[in-house]
């Protein structure tokens, strides 16, 4: 057993702590004991340095700028294998079979239609509502269906919950859009695929037999995969202290679902076309790199840095190359990608982005390619959801599982008065 010992330096005691050995990336220090043994607490705001748990679903090498969900590289994932590929993966641990695969399919089809209760629910929403917001609303109603599960002590009801929700995830988000544009809902259609169905419900009249090309089907699919898991971010690790309580498994999804609506988390997607169309031409490109580098100026270049990545994210890597081949064939904005591109050759010579590790994330080419398919961009971060939904499901699968489960309840440096009196 390897250990390290924390000197005190002074009272020159010194105390022993194991050091835990995972099967990638760097070992992790056990301080469960520290405030017991040293009457101390460790100061990490943002958890920059703090693993809050023990997992086997994604890793990330943020030096390599490695991504692998279940052991499977990101790029084998996002060429070879589809989304529903990718969420079977994940809630199972294994890729499927043909077999698995057709029935999987098959019942997350037959799982999309929600009650028409839930449905009603959308009309109570004003005009303007986010779909962010409607969308964790309805998520959150989903719990109120499905309310025996909140005391489910076994695996198959737990994948059960997972399958449904995930199932359902790409129909709610499709009635946000529907709704924000006051037009009729569109009833998942059985006999098309996931992707192809949330496209279908996006876009189509009642009763209209539209077509979908499957190049926007194939990039869209791509998005949803790129997006299913990421380890302990924000979003995760809200759903984790969520479930943690024991509240019900929609209910920690939908604060999910708040958590990824920022801009410094999945929010950042939204922002990134917009900064583009705010930049407006390659000739500006230079002006704003300066306004990213001033200290006293509060703009950052949207879809730069990653609190993980100190190295390319390998989904933009995947993302910029999918624009390349799709960008005659899917109608890319050409005048945004020059400008998207121009901003990627500047900061990735520029003293200021290479001595912080600043490199483009998963938002910076994710934008494009939605506006592309005509997704509007107060649905970019939607998309987000739908791909996520099984990531965070399956992280609360793992939380639900895990024996050394603990309420999520950190401790603080109190900076506060010490003793007021009336
Ligand atoms: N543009 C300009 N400077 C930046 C940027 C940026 N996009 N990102 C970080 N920096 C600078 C900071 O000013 C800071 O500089 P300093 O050391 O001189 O003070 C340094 O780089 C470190 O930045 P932090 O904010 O401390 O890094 P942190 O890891 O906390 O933040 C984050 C990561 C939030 C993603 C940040 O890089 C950011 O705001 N990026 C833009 C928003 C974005 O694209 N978010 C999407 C993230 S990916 C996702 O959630 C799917």
């Amino acid at each position: 057993m390897s250990t390290v010992t924390l000197t005190i330096n002074d009272t020159n005691e010194k105390f022993e702590f194991e050091v835990l050995e995972p099967t990638l990336g760097p070992k992790v220090i056990d301080i469960r004991k520290l405030y017991t043994q040293t009457k101390m607490f460790t100061y990490d705001p943002g958890f920059t340095s703090t693993a809050s748990c023990s997992s086997n679903i994604t890793f990330i090498d943020g030096e390599k700028g490695e991504l692998r969900y279940r052991g499977y590289k990101i790029e084998d994932l996002a060429q070879k294998k589809s989304y529903l590929d990718t969420c079977y993966l994940l809630l199972n641990g294994s890729l499927p079979s043909e077999d698995e695969l057709k029935s999987f399919d098959k019942e997350i089809r037959k799982r999309s239609f929600v009650h028409e209760g839930l449905k009603d629910m959308f009309k109570t929403f004003p005009d303007k509502a986010h779909p962010m917001a409607m969308m964790s609303s309805a998520v959150s109603a989903l719990s109120t269906f499905y309310f025996e599960h909140l005391d489910v002590y076994d695996e198959a009801e737990y994948q059960v919950l997972a399958r449904r929700i995930v199932a359902k995830v790409p129909t709610l988000a499709a009635f946000t859009y529907r709704r924000s544009l006051g037009i009729p809902f569109i009833y998942p259609d059985v006999n098309r695929s996931y992707t192809e169905n949330f496209l279908y419900m996006m876009r189509a009249y009642p009763n209209e037999n539209l077509k979908i090309s499957p190049i926007e089907i194939k990039a869209l699919d791509t998005i949803f995969t790129l997006h299913a898991d990421h380890e302990q971010n924000a979003s995760t690790t809200t759903v984790r202290a969520v479930a943690s309580t024991g509240a019900h498994p929609y209910a920690a999804v939908s604060a999910g679902i708040n958590a990824l609506w920022g801009r410094a988390h999945g929010g950042a997607n939204e922002s990134v076309i917009a900064q583009l169309e705010m930049i407006g031409s390659v000739e500006n490109v230079d002006k704003f790199i300066k306004k990213a580098k001033d200290p006293d100026d509060d703009f950052r270049l949207m879809g730069f840095g990653h609190r993980v990545y100190k190295n390319f994210d390998p989904r933009a890597k995947i993302l910029g190359k999918l624009l390349e081949e799709l960008k005659h064939d899917l109608g890319i904005d050409l005048e945004l990608l020059k400008i998207a591109q121009k901003i990627e050759e500047v900061a990735l010579s520029d003293e200021y982005f290479i001595k912080r590790k600043l490199y483009p994330n998963i938002d910076f080419y994710s934008g494009l390619i939605l506006t592309a398919l005509k997704i509007p961009r107060k649905m970019f971060t939607i998309i987000f959801v739908i791909g996520r939904t099984v990531g965070w499901i399956t992280q609360w699968i793992e939380l639900r599982n895990d024996k050394e489960l603990k309420i999520a309840r950190p401790r603080q440096k109190y900076t506060g008065p010490k003793d007021n009196k009336i």
